[in-house]
């Protein structure tokens, strides 16, 4: 039962009991526990109208990252805003998005309330998943360089970018994988300028202030496609034989151990994967055809 209507009922329950204790006091006091209780209904009528938190499923999302999840006009829309609405439709409740940093998504992880998710493009890892419980994957995607294309020397290869410097979206992925990038670490040195998105990351690039941005696949295909003078490829760097940066996949994260509503998460993905759905918006909202 959700608060506001616990909260009623008790109320109802206090102004009962006056009604009794008052039976042999004037009259005047009725009118105005009569009076009370016709607020008390409107109030009631009123939450009834507006729906309480019970009806309510929280999204909490940073909206710098199309075609996942972005601004358009008013709204936050995208890829990840049609997957909670889905969600939504099979729990019966209505979706309200929470637009936060990105940065701020990670100590939400660990206070995520029965009706509340994370949808954010978010790579499920080891890390995030001490904090919270993920979906089965709804996307895959890798680290994606974007460089300027009208410079002489060409940063379109991560051992190129050894003693420069890498804008990143902070506490990403792309983040945490190039802040490794030290000698120490028997790799080499750059340096990581981190940004509250990739987009604003991007216009430091062209201002010539930093060399490169790492991010994933569609934003930074997106970014690139929007600016003729950014390319975005692939990133890829190679230690003992083996590629670095692995394949991600995308999860929808739920409060450790809300088994239920985990369940409701994957059947509603697994249909959206299985009719096609995914695809359709990743192409719709990133003009990109998978
Ligand atoms: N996939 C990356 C990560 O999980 C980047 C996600 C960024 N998402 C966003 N909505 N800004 O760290």
């Amino acid at each position: 039962m959700c608060n506001n209507t616990k909260l009623i009922d008790s109320l109802y329950i206090k102004i009962y009991n006056l009604f009794i204790f008052s039976k042999k006091k004037e009259k005047k006091m009725k009118k105005i526990l009569s009076l009370i209780l016709c607020l008390a209904m409107a109030f009631t009528m009123s939450t009834a109208l507006t729906g309480c938190n019970d009806d309510t499923l929280y999204v909490y999302t940073n909206a710098e990252f199309a075609p996942y999840e972005f601004i358009e006009g008013a709204d936050v829309v995208g890829v990840d805003m049609e997957i909670a609405e889905a969600i939504a439709e099979k729990l019966g409740k209505k979706v309200k998005i929470v637009n936060l940093d990105f940065d701020a998504l990670t100590p939400q992880l660990s206070n995520l309330k029965d009706n509340e998710i994370i949808l954010a493009g978010m790579t499920i890892t080891d890390e995030r998943k001490e904090k919270a419980d993920f979906s089965d994957p709804y996307a895959t995607s890798i680290q994606y360089i974007i460089y300027d294309n009208t410079q002489s020397v060409i940063l379109d290869t991560i051992a190129k970018l050894e003693g420069k410097k890498v804008g990143v979206q902070l506490a990403t992925t792309g983040d945490y994988i190039m802040s490794d990038f030290t000698v120490d670490n028997g790799y080499f040195d750059l340096t990581v300028n981190q940004y509250s998105s990739a987009q604003s990351a991007a216009l430091i690039l062209l201002k010539g202030e930093i060399d490169a941005v790492v991010v994933d696949k569609l934003p930074a295909e997106m970014i690139a496609n929007n600016n003729e003078k950014l390319t975005a490829v692939a990133a890829s760097y190679e230690v003992d034989n083996e590629n670095i940066f692995a394949s991600e996949s995308y999860g929808v994260a739920v409060k450790k151990g809300n088994t239920e509503l985990l369940s409701t998460i994957n059947t509603v993905i697994a249909e959206l994967i299985a009719n096609g759905k995914i695809i359709e918006w990743t192409n719709q909202y990133s003009g990109i055809v998978a």
